[in-house]
């Protein structure tokens, strides 16, 4: 039969999509790390959260694993996207290690004022969720007992801090934006002195990716996120979609589609988490264009421009 025998499906590409400026520097300084020290080179913790990227680095030479304790005392080792406690480098310079910091530039932005909050002799509010490694991170830049993590408005009523003890609040970078406006705005109503981050922690790839699946999702009968299940910022993209009213599935690679998903769907959006290449979306569209006679569209809703520097032992 002609390839016009398939059904069609309009594809609505969302952009932003896809790597941000966080996740292409610390895949940049792994393979920098590798090229100036010679493989292997350790990593602590995947780099970001996505099994391909994670496979293609392992290819050239990079060794992942859970604790430093399981890098070699002469080998570079790279701590991930995602941020680590104070402990970490700490340990490595005790033990005269090479490393280089990976963490986001604006992971290390609220790792800088949750210092400085505590320094001004305030107790944070720290809404995050409970054992993704940035929260670890950020919860381990400060002593024990000065942070407190919430995750829900239910977790705000049932805070017993005294109104006169001097608070201000933090977040994860890659949260719900609405879901954290509500547990703010309980935040203020129950303490109305508390102090908040000058300008939203929540970073700009998070909320361009929330804002174009909210512009997509509408117009579509399903979404697919590419993401990994245990990436922060995918797993929100998933449920941005579903309280538009549309379904949406995560996926790593385009075999995890079944192909009865598309019964009777006419539109179909596609985005990918900020730790996703791009690659695999061009694998999805390609698979989806095996099955249907596709038209792709792109809908754009922000350019994004952001760069960020190497660490100054790779930069030259
Ligand atoms: Fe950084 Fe946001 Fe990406 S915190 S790693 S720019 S998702």
């Amino acid at each position: 039969a002609p390839a016009t025998d398939k059904l069609p499906l309009e594809v609505l590409i969302a952009a932003p999509r896809g790597f941000c400026a966080g996740v292409d520097r610390a895949i940049e300084i792994v393979e920098k790390a590798i090229e100036r020290y010679g493989a292997p080179v350790y990593v602590r913790h995947e780099i970001v959260h996505n099994k391909f990227v994670v496979d293609g680095l392992r290819a050239k030479g990079a060794v992942f694993v859970e604790e430093l304790d399981e890098v070699p005392l002469d080998a570079p080792v790279v701590f991930s996207a995602h941020g680590v406690p104070k402990s970490v480098p700490a340990e490595a310079q005790a033990r005269k290690m090479i490393w280089l910091d990976a963490t986001c530039p604006l992971v290390s932005k609220v790792h800088r004022q949750a210092e400085r909050q505590v320094k001004d002799g305030r107790h944070i509010i720290f809404i995050g969720h409970r054992g993704h490694p940035e929260v670890i991170g950020t919860l381990g830049q400060v002593p024990e007992g000065v942070m407190t993590l919430v995750e829900t408005e239910a977790d705000v009523a049932a805070l017993t801090l005294p109104q006169d003890q001097p608070l201000s609040f933090l977040t994860q970078t890659t949260l719900s934006v609405d879901d954290t406006a509500r547990v703010v705005e309980a935040l203020k109503a129950k303490y109305p002195a508390i102090k908040g981050p000058r300008a939203e922690d929540i970073c700009y790839a998070t909320s361009n990716r929330q804002a174009s699946v909210k512009e997509i999702a509408p117009a579509c009968d399903l979404v697919l996120v590419i993401g990994a299940p245990n990436s922060s910022n995918s797993v929100r993209l998933v449920e941005v979609s579903e309280r538009c009213g549309t379904p949406a599935r995560l996926i790593q690679r385009a075999h995890e589609i079944d192909p009865a998903w598309l019964d009777g769907i006419g539109t179909i959006g596609v985005t990918a988490g900020a730790s996703a290449p791009e690659l695999l979306v061009r694998e999805v569209v390609d698979q989806l264009a095996q099955w249907r006679d596709i038209s792709e569209r792109q809908v754009t809703m922000a350019e994004e421009t952001m760069i960020f520097k190497l660490p100054r032992q790779l930069a030259s």
